[in-house]
């Protein structure tokens, strides 16, 4: 803990903040990310209670009765034809008024705060310490961009021309944080959008869209739609008024999307089998910790979590971590999101395929060191599994479950640790645990993933701080991350922007 501290001085994680007070804690100069709810201050807790009092409580949440849903080709043609109109007088305007624009957007969300927490709650299954940092990192993805817009616009010789229309299409495990950053980067970047929210969260993208407009962006500038993935999604995507899709899902849409039109230039962050790495010379309880929460907050259910844990050495031997873990995962509480307790929430839809086999199976030499256990009649609801004698090229080192099931494995030393960490066809978030220099520079040099974590937890990137995207098969298109500083850059016209290809 130390070790990290000293080698970075800007915290890992975000400031808190008094909702009902609005006692803000004091911010560094310049960008500053908004800072998350402090469920230590008990006027935190009673403003939260009163969130999720609104929730329904009936069945592990409901499915939101979509208001723009677009069922012929006619209307989708209509809605195409404004976003391409709209797109080109926005990306027409002056750099400055849309960020300035961006910023109210930013001040918009935060007043949304609380709606948006209830409705990821409600479509998601997202418990308040899950859905409020997503709002956070909302609010974050506004300002940085609008920096970035007025950045860009003054770069000397820049030619940077705006494409007029980007369709966004997120998923439903981050349905507020991920919309957030793939909308409002093309809109600092001068293009109207197009949103279709992942069909399981229809109204975290209304209620997204309608605080970004009360900011005064125009409607035909951020238009939500919701089509039928399988007949009107492919002709949205293979329209030619649509200049660029961001994409964040599973790789074998990106790859679909690919096949539908080959040409379409494509932002895409696929999937994930992400690893932890833990030496001898760990800190064992921080360790824990971090495994925990990056295995089992949202149920597992992020591209980004941890889905095995890298014993090295003496830490593979050693009782204390193995005991600690399962101490860690037993007390973890299962339930519904608007249950104030509730640490792990519901599946988004019963556990079914590849995820129920690997919380109800075992592959060769794997034995449970925690088994999962279905909590409620439907299959959403299962209490964290953990296998151990995991080994290399089975199921569980290779598959991602998408799902609350960590596999354990182990290794002599952190050179075969390294070669379990890629020897997946995926390279979205890594992470180790280790208080030696030597094993850190090692790890940092050779571990193949988009983003590196040491010491840290490797879910809930942070903009600015921590840019998130992925390598290998975890991305498809330019590669550049969301809430980095060449974001932007990678959403204009690069045909005819010098120098890029
Ligand atoms: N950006 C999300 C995370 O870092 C996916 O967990």
């Amino acid at each position: 803990a130390s070790l990290a501290a000293a080698a970075d001085p800007v915290p890992h994680t975000r400031r808190t903040q008094d909702r009902e007070s609005g006692r803000a804690p004091e911010a560094p100069a310049g960008f500053a990310n908004a800072p998350d709810t402090d469920p230590a201050i008990a006027a935190n807790r009673r403003w939260m209670r009163g969130i999720l009092a609104r929730v329904p409580t009936s069945d592990l949440g409901v499915r939101g009765v979509a208001e723009h849903t677009v069922s012929d080709s006619e209307a989708l043609d209509a809605l195409l034809e404004a976003g391409e109109g709209a797109g080109r007088a926005w990306g027409g305007r002056p750099a400055a008024e849309r960020a300035a624009l961006l910023r109210g957007a930013a001040d918009a969300l935060e007043a949304a705060r609380a709606r948006l927490i209830e409705v990821m709650a409600a479509e998601a299954g997202k418990t308040p310490a899950e859905a409020d940092p997503e709002v956070s990192e909302a609010v974050d993805f506004a300002r940085y961009y609008a920096d970035r817009c007025d950045e860009l616009d003054a770069t000397p010789g820049a030619r940077f021309h705006p494409v007029p229309l980007t369709v966004v299409a997120p998923p439903w495990n981050f349905p507020v944080a991920i919309p957030a950053g793939g909308a409002l980067a093309a809109l600092a970047a001068g293009s109207a959008v197009i949103l279709k929210p992942a069909p399981q969260t229809p109204r975290c993208g209304e209620v997204l869209a309608a605080a970004v407009r009360d900011a005064g962006i125009p409607r035909d500038v951020l238009q939500v739609v919701h089509v039928d993935e399988d007949t009107l999604g492919p002709l949205l995507v293979t329209d030619p008024r649509v200049r660029r899709v961001i994409l964040t899902g599973a790789y074998e849409t990106a790859a679909l999307l690919r096949k539908l039109r080959p040409d379409l230039p494509l932002l895409a962050e696929t999937s994930g089998k992400n690893a932890i790495v833990v030496t001898p010379s760990a800190d064992m309880d921080l360790a824990v910790r971090d495994v925990v929460h990056s295995a089992f907050s949202h149920a597992g259910q992020k591209c980004s979590a941890a889905s095995i844990v890298i014993l090295v050495g003496a830490a593979a031997r050693s009782r204390r971590f193995r005991a600690q873990l399962v101490d860690a995962v037993q007390s973890l509480r299962v339930g519904p999101p608007e249950g104030p307790e509730t640490q792990v929430g519901p599946l988004i839809t019963p556990a079914g395929g590849k995820l129920l086999d690997a919380l109800t199976t075992l592959d060769a030499g794997e034995t449970w060191l925690v088994r999962p256990r279905r909590l409620d009649e439907e299959g959403r609801l299962w209490s964290p599994g953990v296998k151990e004698g995991v080994l290399p090229g089975s199921t569980a080192h290779r598959v991602e479950f998408f799902g609350p099931v960590l596999a354990v494995m182990t290794t002599p030393t952190l050179d075969a640790a390294v070669r379990i960490q890629n020897g997946v066809d995926y390279g979205l978030t890594a992470g180790l645990h280790s208080l030696d220099r030597g094993e850190i520079a090692q790890w940092l040099g050779s571990a193949q993933a988009g983003n590196l974590y040491v010491n840290r937890g490797i879910t809930g990137a942070i903009v600015r701080r921590q840019p998130f995207g992925g390598w290998k098969s975890s991305t498809v298109g330019p590669g550049c991350k969301t809430g980095g500083p060449n974001y932007l850059q990678a959403l204009g016209d690069w045909e005819r922007a010098p120098g890029a290809g």
